[in-house]
C-alpha cells in the first residue's frame, strides 16, 4: 500500500445517517468532513481550536483518539452542554494511516 493511501473515515450525522468518506493522511477530521461537504459541522474558527463548533464523538478507532489533546481543547469541550467521555474537537485530530476504521459522530449543536 502506498504511503499516501486514502483513509476511510466513517461519520454518523446528527440525523443518524452513516457515511464513509475518503480523506488524505495529514488532514484533520474537521477538514475531511468540511471538504466532503458535511456542512452541519460549522467549524467556525477554521481549525484553530477556539470555537468548539467542530465537536464530535469518537465512536470507534485506535486507542487514544478519544483522549483530549490539551488544555485548550479540554476547556472548550467543558463549555459544551453535550460533552461526553468520548468528545473531541475534530480539528484537533490529525488523520494518519493508522486511523483507518475511525468512526465519529457529529455532536449536537450547543
Ligand atoms: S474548528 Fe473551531 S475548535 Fe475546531
Amino acid at each position: 500500500m502506498s504511503k499516501h493511501a486514502m483513509i476511510d473515515l466513517k461519520v454518523v450525522k446528527r440525523d443518524g445517517t452513516k457515511l464513509t468518506l475518503q480523506a488524505s493522511p495529514g488532514m484533520s477530521v474537521m477538514e475531511a468532513l468540511r471538504d466532503n461537504g458535511l456542512d452541519e459541522l460549522l467549524a467556525l474558527c477554521g481549525g484553530c481550536c477556539s470555537c468548539a463548533t467542530c465537536h464530535i464523538y469518537v465512536e470507534a478507532g485506535p486507542d487514544g483518539v478519544d483522549e483530549v489533546g490539551g488544555a485548550d481543547e479540554d476547556d472548550l469541550l467543558e463549555s459544551s452542554d453535550h460533552r461526553r467521555h468520548n468528545s473531541r474537537l475534530s480539528c484537533q485530530i490529525t488523520l494518519g494511516s493508522a486511523m483507518s476504521g475511525l468512526v465519529v459522530r457529529v455532536a449536537p449543536e450547543d
